[in-house]
C-alpha cells in the first residue's frame, strides 16, 4: 500500500487523456491530485471516474486550470468560489476527500512511528513571491518586462472576494484555522497546488512568474504544522527538495511536451508513503 502523487494532469490536452486511460490497476494504493486537473467538468468527471476506479482512495486539491471561467456552450459559467464549490461536490461524488473535509489519517504509522494526517489545502496566491523593491501595484509590469504573463488574469475570478489576494488570504486564515486543532502527536502530509515556500521555485524559462505561485504566509507551515511532506504542483519543474527534514515534492506531470509518452503516466507518480511507512 502507497499513497502516491501526480499533478498537472491537463486532460484537455488528448494525449494526456489517452494517457489517463493506460493507468493500471493500483489496488489499494491511495493517490493525491494536486490540482490542475483540466478547464472543463467533463474532463475533470473524467479523471475521478477514470482514477476513482484504480485507486482505493483519491485525494483531491484545485489548482488554477480547474477554476477558470472560460465560457463555452452547454455548460453553466460558474465563476470564484461557486465553481469551486461545485468542483468540491464533484469530487466528493466521486469519494475523493477535499480541502472542505475533514483531514485523512494514513491507515499506518509514519517513518519515526506517529500518525500522519493528509491535509488537502486550496491557498491561492497573493502575488508576494516577488522582490522586496518591487510594489504591489507594479508587479504585473514587472512580470510583463520578461514576459511573464499568467492567464489566470482573465479567466480566474475571485468572485465573492474582492480580488485573488482578498480569496488567498481568507483560504490561509481558514486552512489555519483547521490546522490549530491538529493533534500534538501527529504529523502531516500537506497538499496544494501552489508551492509553499518561493525559495523552491525553480522556473529558468518564465522566472517572473512566480507572484502566481503561492503566498510567503506559508512559508514555516512544513514547521509550524508538522510536515512529513509537502507536497504541490503548478510549476511544471518535477523535483524534491527537503528543508528542515520535509520533503518538498513537485509532482507535476504537465503539457504534452513536458512528459515523455512512451514511459505513461504510472512512472510520474511520485511515492510518498511507501509499503514501509
Ligand atoms: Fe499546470
Ligand atoms: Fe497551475
Amino acid at each position: 500500500m502507497q499513497l502516491l502523487a501526480i499533478s498537472d494532469l491537463h486532460l484537455s490536452h488528448p494525449v494526456n487523456r489517452a494517457a489517463l486511460l493506460d493507468i493500471p490497476d493500483h489496488g489499494d494504493d491511495w493517490l493525491i491530485i494536486a490540482g490542475d486537473v483540466a478547464e472543463r467538468l467533463d474532463h475533470q468527471e473524467l479523471a475521478f471516474q477514470e482514477l476513482g476506479r484504480r485507486f482505493a482512495k483519491l485525494i483531491w486539491v484545485p489548482g488554477n486550470h480547474d477554476l477558470w471561467t472560460v465560457p463555452r456552450g452547454g455548460e453553466t459559467p460558474l465563476r470564484g468560489d461557486a465553481r469551486y464549490q461545485a468542483l468540491v461536490e464533484l469530487a466528493r461524488a466521486y469519494g475523493a476527500v477535499t480541502p472542505e473535509d475533514p483531514f485523512l489519517e494514513w491507515p499506518r504509522a509514519g517513518p519515526d512511528g506517529s500518525r500522519i494526517l493528509i491535509v488537502p489545502l486550496f491557498l491561492l496566491y497573493d502575488y508576494s513571491f516577488r522582490p522586496a523593491e518591487i510594489e504591489r501595484a507594479e508587479v504585473r509590469r514587472w512580470a510583463r518586462e520578461q514576459g511573464a504573463v499568467c492567464s489566470d488574469e482573465v479567466w480566474l475570478h475571485p468572485d465573492p472576494f474582492p480580488s485573488r489576494e482578498a480569496w488567498c488570504w481568507a483560504r490561509c486564515q481558514e486552512a489555519e484555522r483547521r490546522l490549530a486543532t491538529l493533534p500534538k502527536d501527529c504529523r502531516t502530509i500537506l497538499v496544494n497546488h501552489w508551492p509553499m515556500r518561493a525559495d523552491l521555485i525553480r522556473i529558468p524559462r518564465i522566472p517572473r512568474f512566480t507572484p502566481w505561485c503561492g503566498t510567503v504566509l506559508t512559508d514555516d507551515w512544513h514547521r509550524r504544522f508538522q510536515a512529513v511532506a509537502v507536497v504541490t504542483g503548478h510549476l511544471h519543474t518535477r523535483r524534491t527538495d527537503v528543508v528542515d527534514e520535509c520533503h518538498f515534492e513537485e509532482v507535476s506531470l504537465g503539457y504534452p511536451r513536458q512528459w515523455q509518452w512512451d514511459r505513461g503516466i504510472d512512472s510520474y507518480f511520485r511515492v510518498i508513503l511507501g509499503n514501509g511507512g
